[in-house]
């Protein structure tokens, strides 16, 4: 019965968000980095687009368009050696991080509250970042963040 209600607000957003990426292309090739079309082998070209939008609607108003994050604040996406550590990573995401890290030989003592999305979403934006912003590329999947998930975050310190 609310159906009628709610539709306007669920696809108003999603034509919203179409229209909002044209500007965000064509401005393309600041700092030289491509954000608007990852090349990925393997990964499914929706899973990317559902990645692109969390990162653009979430994970960007810290890291910043393009990865690079804001030095001293926060630690950039782009090239960054932490992702090499993939279970830290999802460990990160899923129970948040915070205290002193070093990314690509620059310390952050910053907070990452939790990211307040599902295994799927997790992997999708996940999986996005490590095709996007210069980085060699990989997957992760949603049983990989399911596992990481139910073990729990003292698993990793
Ligand atoms: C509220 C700001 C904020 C948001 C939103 C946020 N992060 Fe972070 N992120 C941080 C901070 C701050 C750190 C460093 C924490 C520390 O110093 O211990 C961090 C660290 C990281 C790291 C590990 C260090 C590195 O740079 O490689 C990764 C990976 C990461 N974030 C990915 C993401 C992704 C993906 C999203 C979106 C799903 C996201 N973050 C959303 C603030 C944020």
């Amino acid at each position: 019965m609310h159906w009628r209600a709610i539709f306007p607000f669920l696809v108003f957003p999603v034509l919203l968000g179409c229209g909002g990426e044209k500007p965000e292309q064509s401005r393309g090739g600041e700092q030289g980095t491509n954000v608007a079309s990852p090349v990925a082998a393997g990964v499914p070209a929706t899973m990317l687009q559902r990645g692109k939008q969390i990162y653009e609607s979430y994970c960007r108003t810290c890291h910043q368009a393009n990865g690079q994050g804001i030095p001293g604040m926060y630690p950039p996406l782009a090239k960054s050696d932490f992702l090499q550590d993939k279970r830290r990573v999802i460990h990160a995401l899923v129970f948040g991080l915070s205290g002193s890290i070093t990314v690509n030989g620059k310390q952050f003592n910053g907070v990452m509250p939790p990211a307040p999305y599902n295994d799927e979403d997790l992997a999708a934006v996940l999986t996005y970042v490590y095709n996007s912003f210069g980085n060699p590329g990989g997957s992760v999947t949603p049983e990989e963040v399911a596992a990481v998930r139910k073990a729990g975050k003292q698993a990793l310190q």
